[in-house]
């Protein structure tokens, strides 16, 4: 089982971007500890981060017919961004929405999110441990619907 783990913009800054917020640990710190849950799960990784909406959007038709599943933080375009809902909908595969903070606590402009409506699930405020459940249960979902 293939899957691809995207990021979206100011998300390469983990680590040291507002730690008190997001946490201390790196995407490097991530995408390693995500690695060895993906061993453990049968799925195999693919792991991007990308900045622009429009290299979100092309990296995610890259993944058509090559990946049975997405984990996607899309930062701040997840709030705005029915470009990359629409992508991720023309993939037609199966994805989960995470986010480090509890988005529904913060700001009012945060508490939208404009891929949750096509999502399987969406994961927040657990910080970097969501991905991690994110990934087990996508990989989970999509091992039942065969
Ligand atoms: C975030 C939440 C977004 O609102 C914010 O713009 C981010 C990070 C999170 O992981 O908590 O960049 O997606």
């Amino acid at each position: 089982m293939r899957i691809a783990v995207l990021n979206g913009p100011n998300l390469n800054l983990l680590g040291t971007r507002e730690p008190e917020l997001y946490g201390h640990e790196s995407l490097d710190d991530i995408e390693r500890s995500l690695r060895s849950v993906a061993a453990r799960v049968g799925a195999v990784l693919e792991f991007a981060q990308h900045n622009g909406e429009g290299e979100l959007i092309d990296a995610i038709h890259g993944l058509r017919g090559r990946i049975d599943g997405v984990v996607i933080n899309a930062g701040a375009y997840t709030h705005t961004s029915i470009a990359i809902r629409d992508a991720l909908t023309a993939i037609d595969v199966p994805f989960i929405e995470v986010h480090l903070t509890n988005v529904y606590a913060r700001e009012p402009e945060r508490r939208q999110s404009m891929l949750a409506p096509a999502a399987v699930g969406v994961i927040c405020g657990l910080g970097a441990y969501g991905y991690e459940l994110a990934l087990r249960g996508l990989t989970r979902t999509i091992a039942v619907r065969g």
